[in-house]
């Protein structure tokens, strides 16, 4: 959908009026382009004290060709990292203030076990955000508090999310800041979450804390990956393929190289063939909801079998509920929450979903916040981040991830529909002041659905422009 204050804050006109009348101005986010270089641009590392993650850091660099500058301050971070031929120079304060100078920040906080050591990081970002140019990026690497040898630690850790948090509240200008906890073990497998969050693919997500586990398994006999194609000989089911945000997930994912099977209602068949057509892939039609439906699924499926599950297909019914029926209500819940469990149990019994395979569920900021008209829609979202946490510890034995999206305004048929007022509100309240773009919801699934994510599990990532709603 248009989004037409963005075009018009972004014209020469409208720009200067915009600001002259003091209204927000919402940045054109920088998406990936495959014609476009991913990574661009100068990265300043900052460090606390005895940094743990430099290999992690280190390999990141040297993969994604991006050169790295140390800030001052750092002085311990530099002589180790000299050693690794990984810094062209420092980054010093007096550089301050030279706008679009810097295209990411990256700090090692990984070091820090006392609150008395948290000073670096205002040292490291009082310096640098102002270098930091349009659509930059933040990401600050720590270690899970709870798995924190001692309280003071686990607090020094904790305290990471409020400055995260704030920093992606404060810098505006299309800049996003996340926060990745890489538990003990678990820093040669963060190479994929660090590239998602420094690249362009995250666009619309901000505000979020990642949790990296150790025993993320990749089975022996699981194939290589090419970064540039790291889906490729993947099968991937995409419910809700026909339209929207489904169609966008087909589309990114089948770009990565996945083979692509995509499903949807009847009532949907051209629509849905039109647009696995344009991909190449195949369709299947079913209604979710349907008893017979998982069986049949997993019949359609058994031959090749799945490694990739996207669980997407979702609708509302929107009333308060003492004006909601009772076909709203269980039409939701029926559709959003029960048809997935029971298709990952047709998937999972039958061995049809491989080990090592990814299982993503779109989930929604209603189900986190709750919203006023969608009891059903929220306790339905609600209950797929249970499945997620639920379901996770059972599946790390057989190396599959399970984890969920959770979008917040995004530009589809489904908000098109919503009341003016709303929809703008929707838009405007979060930190990049618009909607998202399906293709924003896709990144990241495709992002979790990557063999290099295999210790990502059991989390509900937003893909909300850090909505200020269930903030
Ligand atoms: N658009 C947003 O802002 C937003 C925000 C949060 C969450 N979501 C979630 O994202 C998902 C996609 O949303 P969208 O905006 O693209 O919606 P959409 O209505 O444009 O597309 C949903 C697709 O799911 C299909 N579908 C519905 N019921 C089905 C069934 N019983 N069996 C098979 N397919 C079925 C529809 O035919 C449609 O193609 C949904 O789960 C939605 O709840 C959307």
């Amino acid at each position: 959908m248009n989004d037409s204050y963005l075009n018009f804050v972004n014209s020469p006109f409208g720009g200067g009026l915009v600001r002259s009348l003091g209204l927000p101005k919402p940045e054109v986010l920088r998406r990936y382009r495959a014609d476009r270089p991913e990574f661009d641009g100068l990265i300043a590392i900052g460090a606390g004290r005895e940094p743990r993650l430099l290999d992690a850091l280190a390999s990141l660099v040297a993969s994604v060709g991006m050169t790295s500058v140390a800030h001052d301050s750092a002085a311990l971070w530099v002589a180790l990292a000299n050693r690794r031929g990984l810094m062209t120079g420092r980054f010093e304060p007096a550089e301050a203030g030279s706008p679009g100078k810097l295209a990411a920040l990256l700090f090692d906080a990984s070091g820090i076990d006392d609150s008395s050591q948290l000073e670096p990081l205002h040292g490291f970002f009082h310096d640098t955000l102002r270098s930091l140019g349009k659509c930059g990026r933040i990401v600050v690497l720590g270690r899970p508090p709870e798995a924190c040898a001692s309280p003071r630690q686990w607090t020094a850790q904790r305290a990471l999310e409020g400055l995260v948090r704030s920093l992606g509240k404060e810098a505006r200008r299309g800049i996003t800041a996340n926060l990745v906890y890489i538990g003990q073990g678990a820093e040669g497998g963060a190479e994929a979450t660090l590239r998602f969050f420094l690249s362009p693919r995250s666009a619309y997500v901000s505000g979020q804390v990642v949790r990296i586990a150790a025993n993320g398994t990749i089975p022996h006999n699981a194939p290589a990956f090419d970064w540039r194609q790291p889906l490729a000989a993947r099968r991937a089911l995409v419910t809700g393929a026909a339209r929207g945000i489904g169609a966008a997930i087909a589309s990114v994912l089948a770009a990565e190289g996945a083979q692509v099977i995509g499903l949807d209602v009847p009532s949907a068949r051209d629509a849905l063939a039109a647009t696995m057509r344009q991909l190449n892939s195949s369709a299947l039609t079913f209604d979710i909801a349907a008893p017979e439906a998982p069986a049949q699924i997993a019949a359609a499926l058994d031959e090749l079998g799945v490694d990739i599950v996207v669980h997407n297909a979702g609708i509302t019914k929107d009333k308060t509920i003492a004006k909601m029926s009772d076909a709203a209500w269980q039409g939701v819940i029926d559709i959003n929450l029960s048809a997935q469990e029971r298709i990952d149990d047709a998937l999972l019994a039958g061995g049809i979903l491989r080990d090592g395979g990814r299982i993503v569920a779109v989930s929604s900021i209603s189900g986190i916040a709750g919203n006023p008209g969608q009891t059903n829609y929220a306790t339905s979202k609600a209950g797929v981040i249970g499945r997620i946490e639920s379901m996770a510890p059972h599946l790390r034995a057989r190396g599959i991830t399970i984890n969920a999206v959770a979008p917040g305004f995004i530009e589809t048929q489904m908000t098109a529909m919503l009341p003016f007022a709303i929809r703008e509100a929707g838009r405007r309240m979060n930190s990049m002041s618009q909607g998202g773009q399906p293709v924003d919801v896709a990144q990241t699934i495709a992002w979790l659905a990557h063999p290099g994510s295999a210790g990502v599990t059991g989390q509900v990532v937003r893909v909300c422009g850090q909505s200020l709603i269930g903030a």
